[in-house]
């Protein structure tokens, strides 16, 4: 039970999951992204104060808390430092901003899965903030100082493609983003007659936020050890294969395998906007299948379950591609799957889920919608 009622909230935000097509494990190398919002959201019900603390009450979790906003903290509760995370950085850029407020929040977006709910809070949370006490942020400073937040207050190095997509995300459009100087366009998300589909392990190992952060810097001591002969990359995503093979005796193996990956994700993500341009939707599920295969054996990002999943997939009449998304170690897989073979496919890969790993699937068939937005009331 929520220890305070707001029974006349002065905003409402809605701010969604994200999928993401293709170009996992990109952004942070400055490559290409194929991201977008969906219809799985949170939703947040504020209302201002005359105190100076912020009250919060999660309704999934049937929790609540307090923040003294003169005295911001790091908390050992995750779910606390997206608040403390988010409000000292608006605090940063706007001093003195925040007056105390209360906020409930609710969502039917799942957490853990690979779907962004961390940026989801963060960038719902700021943007709240922001019109509640009409401070008048950029969304380009709503993406950055959320990725902060995660950084600083989470703990995890992300990159920027989650906040972008949370924030910048447009109904029925995919947001092709070049991370190396966030440009982007929208390109329609026309997947007919196929279905977003995507569906969630129910695990979450929790190597996610340590593995992550490793390959992050595993990335930077390739890209190091590129500069010493090569100086002219600034990104990994950049350098051509040819100069990865040249220099192969100066990296254990392991460190190549994960820079080809990332050299070769972001060459597929570039070929998949292309075949989408012409609407060559087999060959870009191939593109997804092919990814998976390198997240799973040279990033080394997957499981068992998802490997399971996407194997499955793969023999399956109407399934054109499929593949982990987001970090890894858990959380969903996305599936183009045909409409009219979609509810079979349900039922029959849960079942062999069940039977491999004693766990239900969760499945999501996902619409592609409206970033971060106020809710008319
Ligand atoms: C997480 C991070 C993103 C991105 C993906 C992998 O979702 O928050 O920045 O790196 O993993 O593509």
């Amino acid at each position: 039970m929520s220890p305070f009622q707001i029974s006349h909230p002065d905003l409402i935000i809605e701010s969604p999951g994200r999928i993401n097509l293709i170009g996992e494990h990109i952004d942070y190398n400055g490559g290409q992204v194929l991201p977008a919002a969906i219809n799985l959201k949170i939703r947040f019900f504020f209302e201002r104060t005359d105190s100076d603390v912020a009250k919060i009450y999660s309704k999934d979790l049937d929790q609540s808390f307090e923040i003294a906003l003169n005295n911001l903290q790091n908390s050992k509760t995750e779910w606390h430092n997206f608040f403390l995370g988010v409000i000292h950085f608006i605090l940063k850029i706007a001093p003195n901003s925040i007056k105390g407020f209360n906020c409930i929040v609710e969502s039917n977006l799942p957490f853990g899965a690979g779907v962004s709910s961390s940026a989801a809070l963060e960038c719902g949370i700021a943007k709240g903030l922001d019109l509640l006490f009409d401070i008048g942020l950029k969304d380009s400073e709503i993406i950055t100082l959320s990725r902060d937040a995660e950084h600083d207050f989470v703990g995890t190095k992300c990159g920027i493609m989650d906040q972008f997509a949370v924030v910048r995300g447009k109904k029925n459009f995919l947001i092709q983003l070049n991370c190396a100087d966030l440009s982007y366009k929208y390109v329609p998300a026309d997947f007919s007659p196929y279905t977003i589909l995507l569906l969630n392990t129910n695990v979450a190992h929790n190597l996610a936020s340590s593995e992550y952060n490793l390959r992050r810097q595993a990335c930077e001591k390739g890209l190091r050890i590129i500069n010493e002969k090569y100086p002219e990359y600034r990104f990994l995503a950049h350098v051509p294969l040819k100069v990865l093979e040249k220099l192969k005796s100066q990296f254990p193996e392991n460190l190549y395998k994960r820079l080809t990956y990332v050299v070769e994700e972001n060459l597929r993500t570039i070929a998949a906007g292309e075949v989408l341009e012409k609407n060559d939707l087999n060959s870009f599920g191939k593109l997804l299948f092919e990814s998976h295969k390198g997240l799973s054996k040279k990033y080394e990002v997957s499981c068992a379950e998802l490997d399971f999943l996407v194997q499955y997939a793969a023999s399956y009449e109407g399934v054109i591609g499929a593949r982990m998304m987001g970090g890894g170690f858990g959380g969903c897989t996305i599936n183009l799957v045909h409409g009219n073979k979609v509810d079979k496919y349900i039922k029959d890969i849960s079942e062999a889920y069940k039977t491999a790993f004693g766990l239900s699937l969760t499945p999501h068939k996902v619409s592609i919608d409206q970033g971060v937005h106020r809710m008319i009331l």
